[in-house]
């Protein structure tokens, strides 16, 4: 039987990796069970999804991020959190927030790291001719993007592809690699 682990999920947008990782946490072998999801914008249209699937949640807009991230860690503590899956969450968590679930955060970014780190990576790469972009997913570590990469996806740019199409073509990419990256990190076999 699989142990499966107490996962929060963190989004800010549209939340397909989010519904994408509770759909894979249903599986018998995932090695997660979703517990938890804050999203730090209320009018994510995941919210609906959310309360369909009787999972539990919280909108933090990180306004007063030190305040957010002590309530934050006080829910996480209390439901017994073991790991934290960024997703398409757009805010910077603290050091000391990192700190305490040190090699416990995980986030998918939408290119091949280290290159394109933060924002508009699918403009810059396109900008800069590039062949090839794809998606990471990392460990979080204090520095943005930074921490120890996981598992990555290419995905070729074609001559006609704008940001438009790139994101859509690495998003499907990304739904396929975050469950990967959980079975690299978690499955024993
Ligand atoms: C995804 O492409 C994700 O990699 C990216 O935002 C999108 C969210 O989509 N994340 C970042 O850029 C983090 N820096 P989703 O809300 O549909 O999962």
């Amino acid at each position: 039987m699989v142990l499966k682990k107490r996962t929060a999920i963190f989004i800010s947008g549209n939340g397909s990796n989010m519904k994408n990782l509770v759909k894979f946490s249903k599986k018998k072998n995932a090695p997660i069970k979703v517990d938890f999801v804050i999203s730090s914008n209320k009018k994510s249209k995941s919210i609906q999804f959310l309360k369909k699937n009787k999972i539990y949640y919280k909108i933090f807009d990180f306004k007063r991020k030190n305040k957010d991230e002590k309530k934050i860690f006080e829910i996480l503590k209390k439901r017994e959190t073991q790991l934290i899956c960024l997703a398409g969450f757009m805010k910077i968590l603290s050091e000391s927030f990192i700190k305490r679930f040190k090699g416990k955060i995980l986030n998918i970014h939408p290119s091949l790291l280290p290159k394109y780190k933060g924002l508009n990576t699918h403009e810059r790469a396109i900008f800069n001719k590039e062949k090839f972009s794809g998606c990471t997913v990392h460990f979080v570590n204090s520095k943005l993007d930074s921490g120890k990469i996981i598992i990555q996806k290419r995905v070729k740019i074609n001559k006609k592809d704008d940001p438009k199409s790139l994101s859509k073509k690495i998003l499907k990419q990304e739904h396929l690699l975050y469950p990967k990256a959980l079975k690299k990190i978690l499955s024993r076999t």
